[in-house]
């Protein structure tokens, strides 16, 4: 039976937590074997992206498998073919689809139809892969994350969505610090507490990260976010506050002078790197979960 991954909540603790650990194991290069030899990876994107297209393709390379990258514009999709008849046809010929839509319902739609693997990378409710990287993360620099504390500074957006999916999940406390006008109206989330002070979040917190205040769609909004975020600004100063093991992520592009301060990314704290670097090992374990 085909297995989606939409939301981080779609797959159970223990496999994610395999997952983490086979993208672990297959970090060193004397594992990467090409156990996708003779697969094939459509990506359709409907909006830009670094990391999550260049991850997945380098991914079904050293994997031994195939990526094509397809813009929404170069496809019949862009010209007003229905998403059903694409998933259809696309689903017949691909082993798994990775997805950038603008709208979630897109990737719902797209799964129904597809009788092939959908894996969301980026819509506008979640960003499961992102999170599945930073998991991998932590779990490599510090172990399991289970009780942890998670300060999560800025906007309520996709990233932080699926960061309170693993704080259910992953049973640790996310604090959401966060203009009262941004927060979500069902602030109802298992181990999850919204706050408008970033100290009350930053206090004592394993691992500090944030996100652009404007993410891609919310730009007709630019002016009056970069007003109200600009409280939410993460800094080594402010990090001091944390953990004093604690680690600095951001899932990039980040803009400096915003979200985070221009000297930031040169802390020790700091693995926005190693972070990025290990979508590429996130996604090789996610690949193979889904295509095994
Ligand atoms: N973090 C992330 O998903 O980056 P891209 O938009 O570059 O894929
Ligand atoms: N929240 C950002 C994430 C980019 C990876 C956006 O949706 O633009």
């Amino acid at each position: 039976m085909k297995q989606n991954f939409l939301n981080l909540s779609d797959l159970g603790k223990d496999t994610l937590e395999g997952i983490i650990e086979n993208s672990l194991a297959i970090k060193r290069p004397s594992k990467r074997g090409t156990s996708l030899s003779g697969k094939y990876l459509a990506m359709i994107f409907e909006k830009s992206s670094t990391r999550t297209r260049v991850s997945f393709e380098v991914a079904m390379n050293q994997l031994g498998g195939k990526a094509s990258f397809l813009s929404v514009d170069d496809l019949h999709l862009g010209r007003g073919e229905p998403v059903e008849d694409t998933a259809r046809v696309i689903g017949s010929m691909a082993d798994c689809v990775v997805l950038r839509t603008v709208n979630h319902e897109t990737q719902i739609e797209f799964s129904t139809y597809s009788t092939c693997p959908t894996i969301n990378g980026l819509s506008d409710l979640s960003h499961p892969c992102q999170i599945l990287a930073d998991l991998l993360t932590y779990y490599e620099e510090k172990g399991p994350i289970e009780g942890k504390k998670v300060c999560w500074s800025g906007d309520f957006n996709n990233v932080c969505y699926s960061y309170a999916e693993a704080a259910s999940i992953f049973n640790f406390e996310l604090y959401v610090a966060c203009p009262e006008e941004y927060q979500p109206k069902d602030k109802d989330l298992e181990n999850v507490t919204f706050t408008e002070s970033l100290e009350e979040a930053l206090e004592g917190s394993d691992i500090v990260t944030t996100d652009v205040w404007v993410s891609m769609g919310n730009e007709n909004e630019k002016e009056k976010r970069e007003k109200s975020f600009l409280p939410y600004q993460i800094s080594p100063t402010n990090l001091d506050k944390a953990n004093e093991k604690a680690m600095f992520l951001h899932c990039l592009p980040a803009i400096k002078g915003q979200e985070v301060s221009a000297d930031l990314f040169n802390d020790k704290r700091s693995k926005v790197w190693t972070q990025a670097e290990n979508r590429l090992h996130a996604q090789k374990g996610l690949l193979l979960e889904l295509l095994k």
